[in-house]
């Protein structure tokens, strides 16, 4: 499997938010993740389809991974698929159809994804294994960046793999040269990391140390 590092825009100087999209884009990471929180689903605002479009008019080649921690990810899909997604992950726990809204992803010629809350049982996912490309374990309650990692949730990582052994598993929330060992070894290899990466002055180098520790 081909192990990925995705650093979290949510934890950029939203200052200077163009340069840090090409400070992440040149750090040898393989995807953007973006949070899009609603102030509903998770307590806390975050931003929109405008910085997706920012992300990709910036650094057209480092693709963007969208996650949608939203009630109703379905009324925004076509949004976010037009400012340039290359994955919409949405939730279990959300209120839509999740079938068809996978589907929908999947036919507007992207990727899809589906995450899961630390609360949530694993078997709540596997009616949507056969119709997803990928699932992301969330090892923080959603909303804020910066959380401790609960290495509770890598229980929901090895039931999947075992599975799944090619699905891409992603966890989000928490993750450090420390704890992306521990979600490898329990069978993920897509790693988000937010305020680990954008708090190091050379996001290259600390890449390479995760890297170098998978
Ligand atoms: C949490 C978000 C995460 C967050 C991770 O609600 O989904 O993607 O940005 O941040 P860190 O790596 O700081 O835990
Ligand atoms: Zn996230």
């Amino acid at each position: 499997m081909r192990f990925e590092i995705l650093p979290s825009l949510l934890a950029a100087d939203l200052g200077s938010l163009g340069q840090e999209i090409v400070r992440a884009s040149n750090s040898g990471a393989d995807a953007l993740h973006l949070d899009i929180m609603d102030a509903h689903f998770v307590p806390n605002l975050s931003f929109g389809p405008d910085v997706v479009s920012l992300a990709k008019k910036t650094a057209p080649a480092f693709s963007r991974n969208v996650h949608l921690m939203m009630t109703r990810p379905d009324l925004y899909i076509d949004k976010f698929v037009s400012a340039g997604a290359d994955v919409l992950q949405i939730h279990v726990e959300s209120d839509c159809d999740l079938h068809r809204e996978l589907r929908r992803i999947r036919q507007a010629g992207i990727k899809n994804s589906i995450v899961i809350n630390p609360a949530t049982e694993v078997e709540e996912l596997f009616a949507y294994l056969d119709e997803v490309d990928g699932v992301l374990v969330m090892t923080v309650n959603p909303g804020y960046g910066g959380q401790k990692f609960m290495p509770e949730c890598l229980s929901k990582v090895k039931t999947l793999r075992k599975l799944k052994p090619r699905l891409d598993i992603m966890v989000d929330g928490g993750c450090n040269g420390e704890t992306i060992p521990l979600a490898a070894q329990s069978g993920a290899n897509q790693f988000v990391a937010g305020s680990y990466l954008f708090a190091q002055r050379d996001m290259a180098r600390a890449v390479r140390d995760l890297r170098s520790k998978l």
